[in-house]
């Protein structure tokens, strides 16, 4: 089936963001619903220019609501408005996603990760009656939820336990064991995908990739947790996005999908790839204090989306990488303001304040 008319939750954010962004362009029939709550990180200049060609004043394809996914009232209302064509899907990017927040501040994303994506079940559960056929509802996970493997481990399949570490994989697993327990009990037709690291434009420079960006382009120190040697997989975020559309679309309906970029790295070398690129000296970097609890490594076996599904990803690491540094150092703009917020998250971690 092909969903028309999507709520998409979160997408202010990064992921979100780029997902609304690339749908709206590849296909004319789609209209999208955003809501997003604007937390810390998420900025509307993200989606200016999608405002611009899509909006009320141009193809009318785009809405953004401000609002929280945690709403009931809000969201049943939205997804009972019929009067541009009912909602057909319900997309949850929304969530706490930095892991150092939640060691911060873990409640905040019990809160919105689970809690925010019960509300929204149920109200999906309701809106959705009779027409379960088609409609659908797809759960943004993350290959966290599995917890570590050592250097030497198989990657994680759909099937390994889930066994998650921070108060952020606790989270996002809680959540999909209700998205799981909504088809269970109710025959909600869920989907759930969990994804490796993302990387690309829009991300907030509080996570790895753009925090080192905006730092060397500064010469300021570049904090690297413990020695370095985390290995994290890395896929571009166009990739995840058109993954999602053909979960959304093709996915069996219950059915739990991993997505992977093949590109394990060390984090120590993912800073000297960056470095490399904007030409900065490797002086720069500075070992501090392991994260608390921090995971060693991160793989996912992407064979059963890419059997299933065809998707498989076709952005390669160094020249999509390349791209990332360079829309950074193109576009200042839409960083700059944001600095704040994130250096001020960056004080209590790496003044061994833990809060
Ligand atoms: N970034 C990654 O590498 C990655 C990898 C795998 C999975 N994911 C998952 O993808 C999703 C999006 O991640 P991201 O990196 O874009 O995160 P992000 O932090 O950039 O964006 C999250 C968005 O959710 C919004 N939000 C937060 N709480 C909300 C609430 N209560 N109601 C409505 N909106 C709310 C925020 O304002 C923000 O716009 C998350 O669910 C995350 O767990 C991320």
């Amino acid at each position: 089936m092909k969903c028309q008319h999507l709520l998409v939750t979160g997408g202010a954010g990064f992921i979100g963001s780029n997902f609304v962004r690339q749908v709206l362009a590849n296909n004319e029939d789609v209209r999208i619903t955003n809501l997003d709550a604007l937390t810390y990180c998420a900025t509307l200049t993200s989606l200016a220019d999608v405002a611009k060609e899509h909006g009320p004043d141009g193809s009318g394809r785009y809405i953004f609501v401000e609002g929280d996914i945690r709403d009931g009232e809000l969201i049943t209302r939205l997804l009972e408005d019929d009067s541009n064509g009912r909602i057909d899907a319900i997309l949850n990017f929304a969530a706490w996603s930095h892991v150092d927040r939640a060691i911060l501040n873990p409640l905040e994303f019990v809160d919105t990760n689970v809690t925010g994506t019960a509300v929204l079940l149920d109200c999906a559960r309701k809106a959705f009656e009779g027409r379960f056929d088609e409609t659908r509802f797809l759960q943004v996970s993350t290959d966290e939820v599995y917890g570590a493997l050592q250097a030497d481990d198989p990657e994680f399949t759909e099937t390994t336990l889930l066994e998650p570490n921070s108060p952020y994989s606790a989270s996002k697993a809680g959540a999909e064991q209700l998205v799981r327990s909504y088809n269970r009990t109710f025959g909600l037709p869920v989907l759930t995908t969990r994804c490796s690291n993302n990387y690309g434009p829009y991300q907030f420079p509080e996570k790895l990739i753009p925090l080192i960006i905006s730092r060397a382009m500064a010469d300021k120190p570049l904090p690297v947790y413990g020695d370095g040697k985390n290995i994290r997989d890395w896929l571009h975020v166009e990739d995840h996005c058109q993954a999602i559309w053909r979960v959304l679309n093709d996915g069996r309906v219950g059915e739990i999908y991993n997505i992977g970029g093949n590109s394990e790295v060390y984090n120590i070398d993912m800073v000297k790839k960056i470095l490399a690129i904007l030409d900065k000296p490797e002086s720069l970097i500075t070992f501090v204090t392991d994260r608390l609890g921090h995971d060693l490594r991160y793989a996912v076996n992407i064979s059963k989306i890419e059997n299933e599904l065809g998707w498989t990803p076709s952005v390669d690491l160094d020249t999509g990488l390349t791209d990332t540094v360079r829309w950074y150092t193109d576009n200042t703009e839409w960083w700059f303001p944001l600095l704040g917020e994130s250096e001020t998250t960056m004080k209590k971690l790496y003044t061994g304040n833990k809060g």
